[in-house]
């Protein structure tokens, strides 16, 4: 295969927003879905998570359901980064179990697990692009889940349905005209934007964000969470997300877990807590 095959990206306007795919759920009407009629996408049983001797926490119970947004706080070390990789089917439980969309991660291996973590995106604090690739490129490896190997290194090599998808996700990012800049060469909030695009373009089912804006200034890291929401409800994306923000916790998140002192403390919908009611979380 020549790397010079698909070189043509240098004039992304060819690519544009020309084939807008149906979403692949319908878009969340308020008022109008029932949490209790929704698939469960995420269940956590009883999940308890050790290093070692140490217990980073146990009896960990929930469920969330297809399209709910949901903030996990705590304080530095309650362990939500661990809850996240659990939930996730990256480290293992040390006992209960975890469902995502209907697996056991503890149970799925392999293909499985592979085509598992193909339908779930992840946004993390710090955002990982590859700095002397293309923005495109950094894109089109969200897509390295589902179709892994050679082809989904590089624009050069990408096929093109592949580019256009990542063109899709540059634009609703807002940043279709940065396609072929350098990673190295953005700012950190358009570098968030770009790990959003990475983390959309496969359209997976849930996405998990692990202190998505905590590296950004105020003013950017409000423009990411806004965007990020955003998109994740037109598209009736399932959301965990964690936060030091409790503001944003509670204006983002449609219902809130909190962990503290190795328990999950706190379930409730964002509705019907004040921002007082978290902050016993971090005494
Ligand atoms: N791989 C590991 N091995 C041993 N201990 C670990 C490992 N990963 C995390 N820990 C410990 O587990 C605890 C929870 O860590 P975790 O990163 O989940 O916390 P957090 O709530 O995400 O904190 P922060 O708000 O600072 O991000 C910490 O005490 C941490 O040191
Ligand atoms: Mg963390």
């Amino acid at each position: 295969m020549r790397a010079t095959r698909n070189s043509t990206i240098s004039s992304v306007s060819d690519l544009g927003l020309k084939d807008p795919a149906a979403p692949r759920v319908q878009p969340v009407v308020p008022g109008a879905r029932s949490v209790l009629v929704s698939p469960v996408d995420i269940e956590a049983r009883h999940v308890a998570k050790r290093f070692g001797e140490t217990a980073i926490f146990e009896d960990v119970s929930f469920r969330l359901a297809r399209g709910e947004a949901v903030a996990l706080v705590g304080a530095n070390g309650a362990g939500k980064s661990t809850l996240l990789r659990c939930l996730m089917g990256l480290i293992p439980v040390s006992s209960g179990s975890v469902h995502l969309l209907g697996e056991e991660t503890s149970g799925a291996k392999g293909a499985a697990l592979r085509g598992l973590r193909a339908q779930v995106g992840l946004v993390s604090q710090k955002h990982n692009l590859v700095p002397r690739l293309s923005v495109l490129s950094n894109v089109i490896h969200g897509l390295l889940g589902q179709s892994p190997g050679v082809r989904h290194w590089s624009h050069m090599l990408a096929p093109e349905a592949s580019r256009l998808a990542a063109m899709q996700a540059l634009g609703k990012v807002g940043l279709a005209d940065f396609a072929t800049r350098r990673a190295d060469r953005l700012s950190g909030g358009q570098s968030q934007r770009v790990a959003i695009a990475r983390a959309i373009v496969s359209r997976p089912k849930v996405l998990f964000a692990d202190e998505p804006c905590a590296s950004l200034d105020p003013s950017a890291g409000e423009d990411v969470m806004a965007l990020f929401f955003r998109l994740v409800k037109d598209e009736g994306v399932t959301v965990v997300f964690t936060s030091h923000n409790i503001e944003h916790a509670l204006r983002f998140g449609d219902r809130v877990l909190g962990l503290s002192n190795g328990q999950l403390k706190l379930d409730a919908t964002a509705a019907s807590l004040a921002p007082s009611d978290l902050r016993g979380l971090y005494d």
